[in-house]
């Protein structure tokens, strides 16, 4: 087992607030451990490119209350390739980093496993994104704080939907997962939620037809989870029009906002938590495995189940939303 003495760290992928927390508790309690620390900016592509300055405690002052990530974030295509991810390699042993602490989501987790088989290089993971869509942690760096926002959001279109008796479909975030438009579906009172999860032989949206058209309800919101393959909340939209034209139907899509904003204090605890968690792995002599908290106890979770295991959605809380919508 390699000594530990140097870090990196970054943050890679969709930025999630609550990022700055996470890069904040790996550094302190890195400096902590007696390690030496490495901010590597714009994710993998700062390591191909050596964008790397070394961290003090000073270096994350004051950054646990800010949304986005200070280390800031990129998509690299380069980093798929070979000869990518060499570069980095290169600049990891410049620099003398023994180890590194990857922020992100499904993706960067993804290229920290592949980085780690390759190069021999312990990689402990975040869950850092807004998706909430990494198996084996009850909560990802991000997603409360996008859930508060949605929310909010939400409640004020209810004001505009209530006064003008439409319908609003609300699409939010989620890549591939719906736990963004069911959660945000039940603390703001909507009446449905068409999520991915819930792809079954009835229609979802003949479904809220159905249950929802209640008599006394002249409005309604409905949360649809955004989706490449059926388009989302303007094919509903569409289809409501073209089907029910006696509705009054309008589109609302949140998109980047959803990722803005301060953190709540859940997700800077989270962060903060498993920052802390991430070093103390290392020390242990933890590899390739990302760090969650499953009831309120820290958990390693190896990467090929975090990325690859699907995160399945209760379906307490779709029969919670159908009960309540009524
Ligand atoms: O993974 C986080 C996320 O915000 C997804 O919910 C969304 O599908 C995607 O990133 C958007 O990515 P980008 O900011 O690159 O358009």
């Amino acid at each position: 087992m390699r000594d530990i003495k140097t870090i990196g760290v970054l943050t890679s992928g969709g930025d999630a607030p609550g990022m700055n927390a996470a890069i904040r508790a790996v550094t302190r309690s890195a400096i902590y451990m007696g390690w030496k620390v490495y901010g590597i900016y714009r994710g993998w592509e700062g390591l191909i490119n050596d964008d790397i300055r070394e961290f003090t405690t000073e270096s994350v002052s004051s950054t646990i209350q800010r949304g986005g990530t200070i280390l800031k974030t990129a998509r690299s295509d380069e980093f798929r390739t070979y000869e990518g991810r060499q570069k980095a390699y290169a600049n990891l042993t410049k620099h003398g980093i023994d180890a590194l602490v990857v922020i992100g989501g499904n993706g960067s987790l993804a290229g920290a496993q592949e980085f780690a088989k390759e190069f021999d290089v312990p990689c402990v993971g975040l869950p850092g994104t807004i998706d909430n869509d990494l198996y084996g942690t009850d909560s990802t760096i991000g997603y409360d704080t996008a859930l508060n926002t949605i929310v909010e959001c939400v409640d004020k279109i209810r004001d505009t939907a209530t006064s003008h008796n439409r319908v609003f479909f609300i699409e939010v975030m989620g890549r591939d997962a719906g736990f963004l438009a069911q959660n945000s579906a039940i603390a703001a009172g909507a009446e449905a939620a068409i999520i991915p999860e819930d792809k079954t032989d009835i229609d979802q949206l003949e479904e809220f037809i159905r249950r929802g058209t209640r008599k006394s309800k002249n409005s309604s919101i409905v949360l649809v989870s955004e989706s490449q393959k059926d388009g989302g909340a303007m094919h509903y939209a569409e289809r409501m029009r073209l089907e029910h034209p006696e509705f009054d139907v309008r589109v609302t899509i949140l998109g980047h906002l959803q990722r803005g904003g301060t953190p709540t204090a859940f997700d800077r605890i989270l962060a903060s938590r498993l920052g802390v968690a991430a070093v103390e792995a290392l020390n242990e002599g933890q590899r390739n495995v990302m760090v969650g908290i499953k009831n309120d106890q820290i958990v390693y979770v190896p990467f090929p189940r975090a990325i690859k295991m699907d995160k399945p959605i209760d379906r307490e809380l779709i029969n919670v939303l159908s009960i309540l919508s009524i």
